[in-house]
């Protein structure tokens, strides 16, 4: 089937890299973006933009509470059988890296040693000012207490979360390094993306146009799926979970 034949190219390719997205974390308890009951159905898009942290930061951080209580609910959000996979994937030798859109942190926790953060990261906190990081968990205490917005114990500067922001351009490092990883590949993996968004959508064309093999795992069509060598419209925790089973 189609998952053994994967398998296969991930056996014999040289160097696989994975982009994940929104949907590789659902099962996780966190919602995606787009689709039904995805974050832009309950959540007005104006508010995750920059413009609205820079008029308003102490609202913005008020918003942030709500946010991350929807998101994370009563305790620690953990890690899927999706995320498990591919830390598994890496830790056999078959993959090189997880590029990710995703800002939960759930790639490291489930063990990727290589993971690009294209749009940051939910667990800092960075100086608007200085740059100085400190744990979200430390800013959100603070916020939670009256300290609105929360501020740079070092300079002064206003906190913001590490995450890319509308309005915000993508952080460089990370982006350079996503599109040499994708040059390079010879099989590159897009998972649980709708591929909608820059620069993660332009992706898989990078690493088709250096020769590279394109595999699709989502549940819907993506604007690259036709033109993919697999397209799997299958769920990530069953398909993923299958894909280290069968390359074993
Ligand atoms: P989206 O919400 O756009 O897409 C998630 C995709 O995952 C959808 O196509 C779903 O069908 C699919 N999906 C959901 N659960 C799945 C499952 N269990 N198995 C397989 N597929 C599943 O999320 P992203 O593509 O990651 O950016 O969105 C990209 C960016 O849009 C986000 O990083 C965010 C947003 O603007 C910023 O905030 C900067
Ligand atoms: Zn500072």
């Amino acid at each position: 089937d189609r998952i053994e034949s994967l398998a296969a190219e991930v056996a014999d390719a040289e160097r696989v890299v994975a982009l994940t997205g929104a949907g590789v974390s659902t099962a996780s308890g966190i919602p995606s973006f787009r689709g039904e009951g995805g974050i832009w159905e309950q959540f007005d898009q104006r508010d995750f933009h920059y413009r609205r942290f820079d008029a308003d930061p102490a609202g913005f951080w008020r918003d942030r509470i709500d946010l991350r209580e929807t998101f994370y609910g009563d305790g620690e959000i953990e890690p899927n059988a999706a995320h498990e996979a591919l830390a598994d994937l890496e830790g056999m030798g078959y993959l090189d890296a997880a590029v990710t859109q995703n800002v939960d942190g759930l790639h490291g926790v489930a063990g990727s040693e290589t993971v690009i953060e294209l749009h940051g990261t939910n667990r800092e906190a960075e100086c608007v000012e200085c740059g100085r990081r400190i744990p979200a968990e430390t800013a959100f205490e603070r916020a939670e207490d009256g300290e609105l917005p929360p501020r740079c114990e070092a300079c002064g500067g206003v906190l913001k979360p590490a995450v890319v922001l509308f309005g915000e351009s993508m952080p460089d490092e990370p982006t350079i390094r996503a599109h040499e990883l994708a040059g390079q590949s010879d099989l590159f993996l897009a998972i649980g993306s709708s591929l909608q968004v820059q620069p993660a959508a332009g992706l898989p064309a990078r690493a088709q146009r250096s020769g590279a093999t394109l595999a699709i795992v989502n549940l819907e069509e993506t604007p690259v799926s036709d033109r993919a060598e697999y397209d799997l419209r299958e769920d990530v925790t069953a398909a993923l979970p299958a894909l280290v089973e069968a390359v074993e």
